[in-house]
């Protein structure tokens, strides 16, 4: 049973500590023999969402495309910047759309939230709130959540996390999570036979 994940960055900006982290997570996850996709918010540009806007123009193709990313993958993670105590009104937005798609792609899917902040507190309520709409839409969200503090001084200059207790406490976290992914597909292979 070969594993597939996507790994978003919702951040769009240059040179973003989440879309750093992402990529640790990814090559973490790499080192589990799973695929990744990697993918940042800036690839699917969507209008702010309202609902006369969707029925006047439909759900945009950049909505059916993270959706559809979704859908072709077991797993998901996001790495999201902390905005003002929550998350980004991109993510949010993004989330609204793909919300409009039915089935909802988030459901049944396992995710793993992360996020790195120059602060001391990592961004961990941008990912408490982030549960709320995630689990609305029937996300399987992993219980551990990883934060990255001081996330300005804590890469290598090759990328990777300098520190190793925040190498450590990600491996762990990705580890149960591949886990958690793992007996989920087999458990939804099992119904379907
Ligand atoms: C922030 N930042 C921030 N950091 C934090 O830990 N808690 C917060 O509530 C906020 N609020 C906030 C609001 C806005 C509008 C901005 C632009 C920034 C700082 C933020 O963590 C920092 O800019 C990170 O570098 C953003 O992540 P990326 O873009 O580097 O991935």
């Amino acid at each position: 049973l070969e594993l597939r994940f996507l790994v978003l960055s919702a951040s769009t900006r240059s040179g973003s500590l989440n879309t750093r982290l992402a990529q640790v997570v990814a090559d973490r996850l790499a080192g589990h023999n799973v695929g990744t996709v990697t993918a940042n918010l800036r690839d699917f540009p969507l209008p702010l969402y309202e609902v006369d806007v969707q029925e006047r123009e439909g759900i945009p193709e950049a909505a059916h495309r993270l959706g559809d990313l979704l859908r072709e993958t077991d797993g998901f993670v996001i790495a999201s910047p902390e905005y003002n105590f929550s998350m980004p009104a991109i993510l949010k937005n993004a989330i609204d759309w793909v919300s409009r798609i039915k089935p909802w792609p988030f459901t049944g899917r396992n995710g793993l939230l992360v996020s790195a902040s120059p602060g001391a507190l990592g961004g961990y309520r941008c990912l408490a709130a982030l549960r709320t709409p995630l689990e609305g839409l029937g996300a399987r969200l992993s219980s551990g959540m990883y934060t990255l503090p001081k996330a300005d001084s804590a890469f290598a200059p090759d990328g990777s996390l300098a520190d190793e207790s925040n190498r450590d406490r990600l491996a762990a976290l990705v580890s149960t999570f591949v886990q958690e992914t793992e007996a989920n597909a087999h458990y939804h292979k099992l119904r379907q036979k």
